[in-house]
């Protein structure tokens, strides 16, 4: 089966690896891929958010099986433009991305499907949402309606605090993602992070993952993409995750399936808990980044039958094996992330560190010159180990990272502290 996994981050990195493992992969590429990418597969440079090139690209080498890592070629449709072509494809239709791409019409399906979530509102215009925060009162949550990569969300622990969100989404600072905005309850509890598949009809659990947002030891600074994982996550029991199936997922996925617009792909289900009860923060429509690492290091070559299961609308035919393991992932970031950082310097060390079905260095944001890898993005290294306990995988992930030869870089020494 020759294979094109698109996206260039360690999400894709992680992917391409335990694909690689399946003995069904004959030629993987992907694009654009990155430097440690570059090491397991080829990578073509093609502008993945322009559903032509890759259908092109696609039939150019005979692909047999598309998978979309992000969620922006979703948003634009590039799934639909691949399947008209006759592709098979892994990843959810344009109608069904707006799970992530739409703040607004999330809640609006949550509302149909009754699913548990804040209470909130819907906002076109500033005066409007301005009068709504001064009636609810803090803490309160501010909410970009578009796709704003993670940065569209204000936690809101004081009125004021508020307001100035509403200011800069309407002044523009969050593009069109700010032109409409959602106000929310502030939920307290614990958060979690599920994974399921979904062809449409059958849903399948594929791991749960807990991640660190902010910068910082401690849990504090500002927020990120993400600053590491771990998986599985305690606080998903077994009670905890039906409930979120029966009373968050299954009613979701219905209800797409009812509008004539039923998901395909993973559902990245963000969830916070609170006295045994899960509540949906938000749905994304793709693996989350660093929870991916995690879940792929546990999943192995197995990953690619059950995608393709997913893509073939079979997944009640495939089971998910499980062990009782656990993995870690550290992501080592430029000085400076989330905020300016500088490019381009050179990352050493990394040949010393073992690579093998426990241990993987999955690269995000980096690049091969002349021999030595440079760091390319903000988030720029996953530090990923596997273990019995979740204490020996963190235990192998922090002594991999010490090798890592980088003054230019930073990562949080108290991944997994919550459940450690
Ligand atoms: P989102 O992009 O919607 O996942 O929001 C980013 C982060 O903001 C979440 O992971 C939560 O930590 C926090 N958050 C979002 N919505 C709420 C809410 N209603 N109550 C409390 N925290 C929230
Ligand atoms: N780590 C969170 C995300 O991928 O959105």
């Amino acid at each position: 089966m020759n294979i094109l996994i698109l996206g260039s981050g360690g999400r894709e990195h992680s992917l391409a690896w335990a694909i690689k493992q399946n003995p069904k992969c004959d030629r993987l590429i992907v694009a654009p891929g990155n430097a440690g990418i570059a090491e397991i597969a080829e990578c073509a440079d093609i502008n993945i958010l322009d559903g032509g090139s890759v259908a092109t690209f696609a039939e150019e080498n005979a692909i047999d099986f598309v998978i979309i890592g992000p969620e922006a070629p979703l948003a634009l449709g590039v799934a639909d433009r691949l399947r008209a072509a006759g592709l098979l494809v892994f990843g959810p239709s344009k109608e069904a991305a707006l799970l992530e791409a739409s703040k607004s019409f999330t809640k609006a399906v949550c509302d149909a499907a009754n699913a548990p979530t804040a209470a909130y509102a819907h906002f076109k215009d500033a005066d409007a949402a301005r009068d709504y925060i001064r009636a609810q009162g803090a803490p309160i949550v501010v909410k970009a309606d578009g796709l704003a990569a993670g940065k569209g969300v204000i936690v809101a622990m004081t009125e004021n605090e508020a307001l100035a969100a509403i200011d800069d989404m309407f002044d523009g600072s969050f593009g069109d993602a700010g032109a409409e905005v959602v106000i929310e309850e502030f939920m307290d509890g614990e958060e979690a992070s599920f994974f399921v598949l979904c062809d449409g009809k059958t849903i399948k659990p594929v791991g749960t993952a807990q991640d660190h947002k902010r910068a910082y030891d401690g849990d504090t600074g500002p927020n990120t993409g993400g600053m590491g994982a771990y998986s599985p996550a305690p606080v998903m029991t077994d009670e905890i995750t039906q409930k979120a199936m029966d009373e968050i997922i299954r009613p979701t996925m219905d209800e797409m399936a009812k509008r004539g617009t039923p998901f395909q792909g993973v559902l990245f289900c963000g969830l916070m808990i609170q006295n045994g009860q899960p509540r949906l923060v938000e749905y994304n429509v793709r693996f989350g980044d660093p929870e991916c690492q995690c879940l792929m290091m546990r999943l192995g070559g197995q990953i690619l039958d059950l995608l393709q299961a997913c893509a073939e609308e079979r997944l009640h035919e495939v089971k998910v094996n499980w062990a009782d393991d656990h993995a870690l992932s550290i992501v080592v970031a430029a000085k400076g992330y989330p905020g300016a950082y500088q490019k381009g310097t050179i990352i050493g060390g990394l040949d010393g560190i073992p690579e093998d079905s426990f241990h993987m260095v999955f690269h995000a944001g980096t690049t091969e010159n002349e021999g030595k890898i440079t760091a390319t993005g903000g988030r720029v290294l996953n530090v990923t180990a596997r273990g019995a306990t979740l204490s020996e995988a963190h235990e192998k992930a922090y002594a991999m990272a010490q090798n890592i030869d980088w003054k230019d870089g930073f990562y949080r020494s108290d991944i997994g502290w919550r459940a450690l």
